[in-house]
């Protein structure tokens, strides 16, 4: 059922998220309103999207709204914002995408008693189809309130809080991690002699058939890496060069170095 939508924070992410859920018709143009500060960005939202929009928070639009969603930075007064929220006498449903900020802490600045909040870390694929947000839920937020809308724009997981630095460093910076395996294997294709346009259509051809081999076979990497490297053959000597390369440590470095820094974010440090 097509939701209606109150965002808060008119910027990158919430541009995202609104693009698709209107693509996937979770909601409509007309039952969104998206409020942002900034001059430039309500007039560029409405005149794209053909949302309403507002510079200032309105909480007597809040009556029509189905979502809340909260997508200012953390070092936005986000916390004011959920003041106003909480004051405003409604209880509708707050998905915030604030990295960092807690349900614990969002829940302080509501001033309401069990008013449903929903943490998320949205995936960045929106435009896509694939990729997967984070959702933790407080005690008070219903699941399917939210489902169909955090489905519109990718795979949702439903996560305990202490997950949420994880994805983050995993799920939702995980597409850096694939364009840059692409951009080593394209240009090792070109370091071989291949034009980039040749390297570039070969590498995605493969990067997508081979993520399609393991979801239809649901074998594990070892297993299609052993169909494919045979004694003495070619597969197993680019094999042994990789084993002998830093290239499993250095990803998973870079992964637990993001997890790292979400963590650190949280703290303000
Ligand atoms: N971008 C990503 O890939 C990504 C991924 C996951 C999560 N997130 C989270 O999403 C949130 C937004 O990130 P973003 O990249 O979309 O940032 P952004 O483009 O800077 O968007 C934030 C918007 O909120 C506006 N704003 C600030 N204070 C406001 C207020 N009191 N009332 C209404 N609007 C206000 C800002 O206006 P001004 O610019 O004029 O201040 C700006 O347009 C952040 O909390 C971030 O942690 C982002």
């Amino acid at each position: 059922m097509t939701k209606s939508l109150y965002a808060i924070g008119g910027g990158q992410m919430v541009e995202a998220i609104i693009r698709a859920s209107l693509e996937s018709q979770a909601i409509s143009a007309e039952t969104t309103h998206v409020v942002d500060i900034s001059p430039d960005r309500v007039r560029y939202l409405a005149e794209t999207y053909h949302v309403t929009t507002s510079r200032e928070f309105q909480p007597e639009l809040l009556k029509n709204a189905d979502l809340i969603l909260l997508g200012v930075r953390p070092q936005d007064d986000w916390a004011e914002i959920a003041r106003q929220i909480g004051s405003s006498g409604q209880k509708k449903p707050l998905i915030s995408i604030i990295a960092g900020v807690t349900i614990e802490q969002l829940e302080d600045a509501l001033e309401v008693a069990d008013y449903p909040v929903a943490r998320i870390i949205p995936n960045t694929l929106t435009d896509t189809g694939f990729g997967v947000s984070g959702a933790a839920l407080n005690a008070s937020a219903n699941q399917e309130d939210i489902d169909e809308f955090l489905k519109s724009f990718g795979k949702v997981d439903y996560i305990p809080e202490e997950q949420i630095d994880i994805y983050t460093g995993y799920a939702i910076a995980g597409p850096n991690y694939v364009y840059n395996f692409f951009l080593a294997l394209t240009n090792a294709g070109v370091l071989g002699g291949l034009s980039r346009k040749q390297a570039n259509e070969i590498a995605l051809e493969n990067l997508q058939g081979a993520a399609k081999m393991l979801e239809i076979t649901g074998k594990h990497p070892y297993e299609l890496l052993d169909i494919n490297n045979s004694a003495g053959g070619v597969g197993i000597t680019a094999q042994h060069e990789l084993d002998a390369s830093n290239f499993a440590a250095g990803v998973q470095n870079a992964v637990l170095a993001a997890i790292h820094r979400t963590t650190e974010l949280g703290k303000g440090e």
